[in-house]
C-alpha cells in the first residue's frame, strides 16, 4: 500500500476542499474540544449555531469553569444529550484547576478528564496540537474500512482498536490535523454511507474496495 501517496492526496484534497466550519479558523485546544463534543450526536449543519453562541457566552476555559450549570444547560438547549454538558464544565473546571486552564496536550491527562473518550483525546490532540494521533469514529471506520478492505465488524467495540492502529501506520508525522481532518472531511463529503461519490474521490486509486466495485459492501455492520 502507498502510504505516501494515500496521505499526500488525502491532505491536499482536505486543504483544497475542506468546509470552512467555524472550529477550524485557528487550532484553539478549547474550541476543538467543544466542537468534538457537540458534534459527536449532532450533525455539523445543527452544531454551527450553537457553537458560536457557546464560543461567545465562555469564550474560554475560565468562563466556562466559573459559570453556573444551569447557564451552560440553557446554552446547550436543543442539542441533546445534556450530560454532554455537563461532563463539559466538570471537566473544563479540572482543566482550571490542575492546569491552570491550558487544556492539556497528552494522552494521558486529557483522556482521564470527564466526558474525553479515546475519539475526543484524538482529535484535539491531532487538531489543535498537531501530535499524530488516532482520532477514530464511524466516519473514519467506513473510510477506512474500504480503502484497506477491512472486514471488522464495526458494531464490535473492539473494532475501534483495529482502525485506531491503522490510522498509527498511516497518519502524517507532518501533518496529523489535516489527516485526520481529511478522513473525517471525505466520510462526509464523499466516501458517503449509501452512495459514495467514488468517480470525485482524491484517494480513488488507493481505494482496494473501489478497484473490487466493492465499495458499498463496507464497512461491514451486524445490527447486534
Ligand atoms: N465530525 C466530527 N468532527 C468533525 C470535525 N472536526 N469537522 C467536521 N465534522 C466533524
Amino acid at each position: 500500500f502507498d502510504k505516501k501517496g494515500f496521505r499526500d492526496n488525502l491532505i491536499h484534497w482536505f486543504q483544497q476542499e475542506q468546509r470552512m466550519l467555524p472550529w477550524r479558523k485557528d487550532q484553539d485546544p478549547y474550541k476543538v474540544w467543544v466542537s468534538e463534543i457537540m458534534l459527536q450526536q449532532t450533525k455539523v449543519d445543527t452544531v454551527i449555531p450553537y457553537f458560536h453562541h457557546f464560543i461567545n457566552q465562555f469564550p474560554t476555559p475560565n468562563d466556562l469553569a466559573e459559570a453556573d450549570e444551569q447557564q451552560v444547560l440553557k446554552a446547550w438547549e436543543g442539542l441533546g444529550y445534556y450530560s454532554r454538558a455537563r461532563n463539559l464544565q466538570i471537566a473544563v473546571k479540572e482543566v482550571v484547576s490542575s492546569y491552570n486552564g491550558k487544556v492539556p496536550d497528552n494522552e494521558k491527562e486529557l483522556g482521564a478528564l470527564k466526558g474525553v473518550g479515546p475519539y475526543t483525546r484524538g482529535a484535539i490532540l491531532s487538531i489543535a496540537y498537531d501530535i499524530p494521533s488516532p482520532a477514530v469514529d464511524g466516519n473514519v471506520m467506513r473510510v477506512l474500512s474500504r480503502i484497506l478492505m477491512v472486514e471488522e465488524d464495526i458494531a464490535k467495540p473492539a473494532a475501534r482498536k483495529v482502525f485506531e492502529g491503522l490510522v498509527r501506520e498511516l497518519i502524517s508525522k507532518e501533518d496529523p490535523s489535516s489527516f485526520n481532518q481529511g478522513l473525517m472531511e471525505l466520510g462526509a463529503l464523499v466516501c458517503t454511507p449509501k452512495s459514495p461519490s467514488c468517480l470525485l474521490c482524491p484517494v480513488q486509486s488507493h481505494c482496494r474496495a473501489f478497484e473490487e466495485g466493492k465499495e458499498t459492501l463496507l464497512p461491514i455492520k451486524s445490527s447486534k
